[in-house]
């Protein structure tokens, strides 16, 4: 009496254990579901595109890409933040491959100082030789780029100084 008394409290324990793993696993299932559901439709409902079509679509996006690079808003191109005029290509096509524009645009020089900028860059840096395009990227950084009137005191200018040496007796 006492053996088959015990033999049913386990069967209904396990009954019991199982129902309750079975609903918990349920809960999961509904609850990964939903909170899940956008990626796991858009996963199935995905677009499914033939090669051809695929080609289309990945040269329309590139072509995107290269209207972005060229975009210009009020003047100023987008993508560098340089001032956008017709000698732009110049800087673009010799300026941009070893440092960002941020290096010329946070700068400001005479066309003589801009001229001494390419000329250390080269002596120093392994800027190439500019050819007949300096002229034309010289006129763009001296009208662009030029020293601005900001209220700050100017450079010093060593040269123009009067040095002399202090008396200290
Ligand atoms: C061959 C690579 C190269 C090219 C191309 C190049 N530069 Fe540079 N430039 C450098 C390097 C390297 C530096 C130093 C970077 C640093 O100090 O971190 C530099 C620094 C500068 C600076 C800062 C100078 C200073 O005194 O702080 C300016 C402005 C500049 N470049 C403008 C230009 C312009 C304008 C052109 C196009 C005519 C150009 N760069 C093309 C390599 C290049």
């Amino acid at each position: 009496m006492q053996e088959n008394n015990n033999w049913n409290t386990d069967l209904l324990w396990s009954t019991l254990l199982s129902m309750i793993s079975a609903i918990v696993l349920l809960s999961i299932t509904v609850i990964v579901y939903f909170g899940f559901r956008n990626d796991i439709d858009k996963f199935f409902n995905r677009p499914k595109y033939d090669k051809l079509e695929l080609a289309k679509r990945t040269t329309e996006r590139a072509s995107i890409q290269i209207d972005e690079w060229d975009r210009v808003e009020k003047g100023i191109h987008v993508k560098t933040g340089m001032v956008y005029d017709k000698n732009f290509k110049f800087i673009k096509a010799n300026c941009l491959s070893c440092h960002s524009s941020k290096m010329i645009t946070q700068n400001r020089a005479t066309r003589q100082g801009w001229h001494q900028m390419i000329r250390w860059m080269q002596k120093t840096q392994g800027l190439h030789d500019l050819g007949d395009s300096e002229v034309n990227i010289l006129d763009y950084l001296s009208t662009h780029y030029a020293p601005k009137d900001t209220g700050r005191r100017p450079n010093l200018d060593i040269d123009a100084i009067e040095w002399y040496v202090l008396d200290l007796n």
